[in-house]
């Protein structure tokens, strides 16, 4: 792949696409930010708003693109979707979404696209798998943002509720971004300490709650505002800052499954290494026998959504 250009183009220029370029803006992760959406106008209006906030930051060129703009990208992401469709189960959103994130990868292939594609839109995994299988990157370039949402949500919710900092919580959520999403509880722990044994540990809801609330955390707030963009933007960005400093960072974030937990031809989140070229290594965890038996339900969810597509 082309490396070192630090280009970041967002296809797709509503509330989460609008909100990832504000957060890339004020990370100062990319000398280039290319906007591509539907209405010309209102991505222009996008842009020129971004722009004026530039003279308080680093300098940065952000402006309304094309598709061959976008293939000389070092990552583009794809946050495009139908609007207004989340009131549930995010497979609910696979025949729509799914039309319109393979046009988008074939016109991005054609202008000849070598970088990082990573993947926003919901539902997520199904159109990461998508998006490895069709686009003709290799598996490593592709990434879809996951369960590092998810994860975030629960390390959040125990940092509140243990009140210690979140940063300190190491919870993990990995398969489907969406109803079948698997807490592996048998690792967590806060700042070295298992989780079960940490002061106040005791006063925490039941495993299943917490799962309940973290899974429910997206709806809720899309009932709320009609909308979910700040928290999905940050994940966006912090998958960004590993690929492009090159940092090796392991985040929960889809990828395809070869061989992992004995899972083959579904993409969904594991702890990956995050770097330059992608998803380095998928790694594995230990996963106790409920925690297996949990993934592999989330991987056949996955699967049967897919197979369901036309
Ligand atoms: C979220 O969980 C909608 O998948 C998005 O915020």
């Amino acid at each position: 792949m082309a490396a070192h250009r630090t280009r970041i183009t967002i296809i797709g220029c509503g509330h989460v696409g609008t909100s990832c370029a504000y957060a890339l803006l004020q990370h100062h992760l990319a000398r280039e930010i290319v906007l591509i959406g539907d209405t010309q106008n209102l991505v222009h209006g996008e842009a020129l708003d971004l722009q004026q906030s530039v003279p308080l930051g680093t300098p940065l060129k952000i402006f309304a693109g094309s598709y061959k703009d976008a293939a000389k990208s070092s990552i583009v992401i794809l946050t495009v979707g139908t609007p207004g469709k989340f009131s549930g189960s995010r497979l609910d959103m696979l025949a729509g979404n799914a039309v319109i994130v393979r046009s988008c990868i074939s016109k991005l292939m054609a202008e000849g696209f070598d970088g990082v594609l990573l993947i926003a839109t919901n539902p997520l995994d199904v159109l990461t798998y998508i998006a490895q299988t069709e686009s003709g990157l290799p598996l490593s370039q592709v990434i879809g943002t996951g369960t590092l949402l998810d994860t975030e949500r629960l390390r959040y919710i125990l940092g509140e509720k243990l009140n210690v900092d979140p940063r300190s919580v190491h919870a993990s959520v990995i398969g489907e971004h969406g109803d079948s999403s698997v807490a592996v509880w048998s690792a967590a722990q806060v700042a070295g300490i298992p989780l079960a044994q940490y002061p106040g540990a005791e006063t925490l809801p039941s495993q299943e709650e917490l799962l309940t609330i973290v899974r429910g955390a997206g709806p809720e707030v899309a009932m709320l505002k009609g909308n979910t963009c700040f928290a999905i933007a940050a994940c966006v960005t912090r998958i960004c800052e590993a690929i492009l400093r090159d940092e090796r960072s392991v985040l929960m974030v889809s990828t395809m499954m070869t061989g992992q937990y004995g899972l083959n031809e579904v993409s969904l989140s594991t702890p990956c290494i995050v770097g330059n070229c992608g998803v380095e290594t998928a790694l594995e965890l230990h996963l106790n026998e409920v925690e297996k038996k949990a993934l592999d339900a989330s991987a056949a969810v996955l699967k049967h959504a897919y197979s369901q597509l036309t």
